[in-house]
């Protein structure tokens, strides 16, 4: 099967409790650790470059609170945070987009830096910007920017800066909400399943026109995580929608009906999970998906179902999931690069992979990840935790390693 890595490096400085984190993703990355290490934030940082560029910069502050909010609160003060990505796009060609952003002095904030090259610097398209002043570009004309926009949006004006915007534009985060998956919901195009899975019944509709096998496979690992579930489809109620459950019943001729705000919590989420994660196969696909705790509801039993429909997933797109399940990681076959372990140590989050001691557990496969997890020993690498560069460099430029 072939693999899929959009995001093959994530570098961020002082986002919330981050105060400095370089990993490596797989194809599926799973962020393990205690509540309140770090796991959320880390996802929410390709959220906030996602929602940055398919809505504004300031929305995407704004909506988490203001940049006090986004940069990290320590005693040190940061007055800025960082993010940057190092990709790969579909066609192949590799390259990074960073950025940094600051708070002025007398309020409000300014992009200081922002950064995007593919192929390289002077090897493909690129730009660097800093305090709204196009610094160096490969393109001739470029558009106005400003300080207080991310200038990859303009840019995407441009066929040369349009795939990363596409791609990071497009990322998919999801925390799945039963409630909402239960009310009628508004006909639309559905073709991208929303954060909630509240228009999951037009997703399935539109999956059932465009993409019927892959329906097929989302009715397959559904019915493996509740086996009375025989079919699913979109039903028109007046001008609104929802989804309609098949159930086999003992003794019945014909499966009983039910809408979806009969069934129950877990059917509903994996249903919405499994949408989320094979929708990807159809030509919205989005670039990368990340899940909060895919196994909510769920029961253990149906952790295998779900760990396939993951790994199955990941051969179209890239997946981030966070979890608190033993289950889902009980399996030999998870690779001890596919983990990350999230910490919190006084108040700030360290994420690497697994330590020596860990890997080597799972590498002679003594323990599974999951194993490892129920005992609480998925600890992270010290070693890769204290390797803290002393400036933003590594932000910009080339990568390093
Ligand atoms: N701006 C900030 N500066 C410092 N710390 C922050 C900031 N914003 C949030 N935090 C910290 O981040 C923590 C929450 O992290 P997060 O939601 O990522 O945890 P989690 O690992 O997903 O936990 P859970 O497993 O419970 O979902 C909060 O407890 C808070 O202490
Ligand atoms: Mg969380």
């Amino acid at each position: 099967m072939s693999q899929t890595v959009f995001i093959q490096r994530m570098v961020l400085r002082n986002y919330k409790s981050i105060g400095h984190c370089d990993i490596r993703l797989l194809p599926l990355t799973y962020l393990v650790g205690q509540n309140g290490a770090g796991k959320s934030n880390v996802l929410d940082a390709l959220r906030f470059v996602r929602d940055a560029l398919a809505g504004s910069l300031d929305n995407a502050i704004n909506e988490r609170g203001g940049l006090n909010e986004v940069r990290r609160r320590s005693s040190g003060h940061p007055t800025h945070f960082g993010i940057r990505l190092e990709f790969r796009l579909r066609d192949g060609r590799e390259g990074w987009y960073a950025f940094e952003i600051g708070a002025m002095p007398g309020g409000g904030y300014e992009v200081r830096v922002e950064e995007c090259a593919i192929g390289g610097i002077r090897k493909g398209p690129f730009f660097r910007i800093s305090r709204g002043q196009l610094r160096d570009s490969s393109e001739t004309s470029f558009p106005a920017v400003t300080a207080d926009r991310l200038a990859l949006v303009a840019a995407s004006g441009l066929t040369a800066f349009r795939p990363v915007f596409d791609a990071l534009a497009s990322m998919g985060f999801y925390n799945l909400n039963p409630r909402l998956m239960r009310e009628l919901q508004k006909p639309q195009d559905g073709r991208l399943l929303r954060p909630a899975g509240e228009n999951l019944a037009s997703v399935v509709g539109h999956l059932e026109r465009v993409a019927p096998d892959q329906m097929k496979k989302i009715k397959e690992y559904l019915q493996s995580v509740a086996p009375m579930v025989c079919d699913v489809g979109r039903k028109a109620i007046g001008p609104m929608e929802t989804l309609e459950f098949h159930q086999e019943m003992a003794g019945a001729k014909h499966p009983w009906k039910f809408f979806a705000n009969n069934m129950s919590d877990g059917t509903l989420r994996a249903l919405g999970i499994m949408t989320a994660l094979l929708q990807s196969n159809t030509e919205y696909s989005p670039a990368l998906i990340g899940i909060e705790e895919p196994e909510t509801a769920l029961h253990p039993a149906a952790s295998a179902a779900l760990r396939e429909a993951l790994v199955d997933a990941a051969g179209h797109v890239q997946v981030l999931v966070t979890s608190h399940s033993p289950d889902l990681l009980d399996d030999q076959s998870i690779d001890a690069d596919s983990v990350l372990s999230v910490v919190s140590e006084g108040g700030e989050t360290k994420i690497a992979q697994l330590d020596e001691a860990s890997r080597k557990m799972l590498h002679e496969h003594l323990f599974s990840a999951g194993e490892l997890l129920r005992i609480n020993q998925l600890a992270p690498d010290r070693q890769a935790i204290e390797q803290r560069p002393t400036t933003q460099a590594e932000l910009f430029g080339e990568a390093r390693q």
